[in-house]
């Protein structure tokens, strides 16, 4: 296969050459359980091709280097980061993205206690959290909270201080093993970022 490689962009007095993105070409897997088959650069990120092709925006990109957690999904169980992956490595995989683990219009334990947690705010980070913590619980029904702080330790959070994420988790946990019904909320935790005396309390917009 031969790329054109003939457009040029200046930067300084340089000539750079633009190198163009390979043609699209079939790429197929199981994406929550559907068979889905798209059209891919060959070198495409596997981020990009759930978001823009296959249209599972619950997937989020944070850093697109490897160091949030924002984009994990589970590949054949496995909790993987969608932004270092390629697409083709992954053909033909079982791909769960966070839209994966409700059963329809039902939540999954691990995302009702999220919410009854108090372990998603602004909930940016949260759809990784999530299947990092789902991964962890269909290989360990019963984690420590050690464990779970292990299994989260890729993911990170600005709101929420991870007290109430592995409250959730281990909430989650028990539901699951069916030794509670639901999931009442935890006693409130401080708030991880309490407004001290000399802190600003302009209503937003007003601050100077
Ligand atoms: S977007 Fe993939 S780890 Fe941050
Ligand atoms: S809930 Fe906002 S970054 Fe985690």
């Amino acid at each position: 296969m031969t790329y054109r490689t003939t457009a040029f962009t200046m930067v300084g007095e340089e000539h750079v050459t633009m190198v163009p993105s390979p043609p699209g070409q079939r790429w197929a897997a199981e994406v929550n359980g559907q068979q889905v088959e798209v059209l891919a650069p060959s070198n495409a990120v596997l981020l990009d091709v759930l978001r823009d092709k296959v249209g599972t925006l619950g997937v989020k990109r944070g850093c697109d280097l490897g160091t949030c957690g924002c984009c994990a999904v589970m590949i054949d169980g496995q909790p993987v980061l969608s932004c270092l992956t390629l697409a083709g490595q992954v053909e033909g995989a079982a791909i769960t993205t966070v839209e994966g683990l409700s059963d329809g219009a039902h939540l999954a334990p691990i995302q009702t206690c999220f919410a009854t947690h108090g372990g998603s705010q602004c909930g940016f980070c949260t759809p990784g959290f999530l299947i990092s913590s789902q991964a962890l619980l269909n290989e360990n029904p019963e984690p420590s909270r050690e464990e779970i702080a292990v299994a989260i330790e890729g993911n990170l959070c600005r709101c929420t201080g991870y007290q109430q994420i592995i409250d959730a988790v281990e909430a989650a946990a028990a539901l699951q093993r069916g030794e509670v019904e639901t999931s009442p909320a935890s006693s409130p935790h401080p708030d991880p970022h309490p407004v001290g005396p000399e802190e600003p309390t302009m209503p937003p917009g007003h601050a100077k």
